[in-house]
């Protein structure tokens, strides 16, 4: 077994921890605060080739592996999980389900905007009475002949205000349950789309998430992924390799607040010493920096099975779950090592604690990876 990353890899982790200090860094506070979509960060980064990191080439990718994937989502999530939620959404859901399975035509029309950063996009699956029980679908696409009329609500959507192209689960025919179910392309702006108001979150607040209302919007066939039926499928698989990207977020969150915590407890000092002179905190750090080589193996290990072609359902959700748990875990204890500066906003650990929740809810609860955790052993 080979441990060591690429001289590509490093390079890319070299890069994106650059922009994450230089770019991500001054504002996020700021953002945080005032609900601010990061509009000029997300344009740079797709200028240095994060917004489409593993679409070829040849639709204006970086042709890169998931592997550098999602070390590049680890070293912005550090700094700013809400900037690497939409670089997540973009990569994982957008880019990668309309090049794995888009047509010619498709990949053609949206890809290189989408990896250029000069449109992004968003994955519209969750529903109010169908969020993990996301076969319920209630949006309805009828067949019309040469297009399809969709109506219904989508819940929490991320880049719901800021993408251009939406890409929308929906039930066509109910009497086939999830094959009745297509994904279909729409673009911004089509008449009958509308947009609800923004969501006021507890964390990852630079992302905007909205609900988004389709009122008799008509789409056209040729904007529906894959064969009839297929939407489900589509939402599944594409979900499967979202979650590696979300666990990588995890990860970057839980290692972004220890390095805080540890170097703050190389400089406060309480009863004469440094406190990491004082073996709770000790401890504390050993425990984090566990937890965080743990999630970090399990992480790279589902994005290593992605890039061979092995089965990462599994292994993906595995990753997702544990370094979500770490991202809390650890979130909570670096606030605790930063004292009375943890609570408030300056020292940034509290909104990486805020931030750390949602790796437990989107992309599939923690509930929901146990479920695929489950099946897929008992299955064997
Ligand atoms: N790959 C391919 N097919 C898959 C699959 C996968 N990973 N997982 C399931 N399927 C297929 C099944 O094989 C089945 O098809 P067949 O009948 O042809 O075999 C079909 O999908 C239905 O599967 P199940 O019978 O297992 O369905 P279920 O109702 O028991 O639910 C579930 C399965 C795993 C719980 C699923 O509903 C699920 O993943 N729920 C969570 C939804 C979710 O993750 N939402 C995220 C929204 S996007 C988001 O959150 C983005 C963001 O925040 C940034
Ligand atoms: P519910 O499904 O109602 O679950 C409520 C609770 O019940 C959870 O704890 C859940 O784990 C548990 N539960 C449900 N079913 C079971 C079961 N069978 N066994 C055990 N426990 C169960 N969705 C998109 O489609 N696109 C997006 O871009 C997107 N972005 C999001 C961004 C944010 C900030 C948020 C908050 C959500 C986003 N989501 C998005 C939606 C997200 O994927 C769902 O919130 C999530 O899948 C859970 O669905 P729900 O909220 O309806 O909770």
């Amino acid at each position: 077994m080979d441990f060591t990353l690429s001289e590509e890899q490093l390079m890319i982790q070299q890069a994106a921890r650059d922009f994450a200090q230089n770019e991500l860094l001054p504002g996020v506070i700021e953002r945080d605060e005032a609900q601010r979509f990061p509009t000029e960060e997300v344009k740079k980064m797709g200028e240095l080739g994060f917004m489409g990191m593993m679409v070829s080439p040849k639709y204006g990718g970086s042709g890169l592996d998931t592997l550098s994937y999602a070390i590049a989502v680890e070293e912005l999530s550090k700094i700013d999980a809400s900037a690497s939620v939409i670089v997540s959404v973009n990569n994982s859901l957008v880019c990668w389900g309309l090049e794995t399975f888009g047509s010619e035509a498709q990949k053609e029309k949206y890809l290189p905007r989408l990896t250029s950063g000069e449109i992004i996009g968003a994955f519209c699956l969750s529903e109010p009475e169908a969020g993990s029980d996301a076969t319920s679908q209630k949006t309805t696409a009828i067949d019309k002949g040469d297009h399809y009329l969709l109506n219904g609500t989508k819940n929490w959507i991320t880049n719901g205000n800021s993408a251009e192209v939406y890409l929308v689960i929906a039930q066509t025919n109910v009497e086939k349950g999830h094959k009745g179910i297509n994904a279909l392309i729409v673009d911004k702006g089509t008449p009958g789309f509308e947009i609800g108001p923004k969501e006021n979150k507890l964390g990852i607040r630079g992302s905007d998430t909205h609900s988004i209302m389709f009122n008799d919007v008509i789409v056209p066939k040729e904007n529906r992924i894959g064969e009839d039926g297929f939407g489900f499928k589509f939402a599944m698989k594409t979900l499967a390799g979202g979650r590696i990207g979300i666990a990588a977020q995890a990860l970057g969150i839980a290692a972004g607040a220890y390095e805080m915590a540890k170097k703050y407890s190389k400089e406060r000092k309480a009863f004469g010493t440094e406190i990491m002179n004082h073996q709770a905190i000790a401890f504390k750090l050993a425990d984090m920096h566990t937890q965080i080589e743990a999630a970090r193996h399990m992480v790279y290990k589902a994005a290593w099975d992605k890039d061979n072609d092995k089965d990462y359902d599994l292994s993906g959700a595995m990753a997702k779950l544990y370094a979500s748990q770490v991202a809390m875990d650890t979130t909570i204890e670096a606030v605790q090592v930063h004292g009375g500066n943890g609570f408030v906003k300056d020292y940034h650990v509290e909104r990486l604690m805020r931030d750390a929740k949602i790796t437990q809810i989107y992309e599939g609860t923690s509930e929901i990876q146990k479920i695929v955790i489950s099946r897929s052993i008992l299955r064997d």
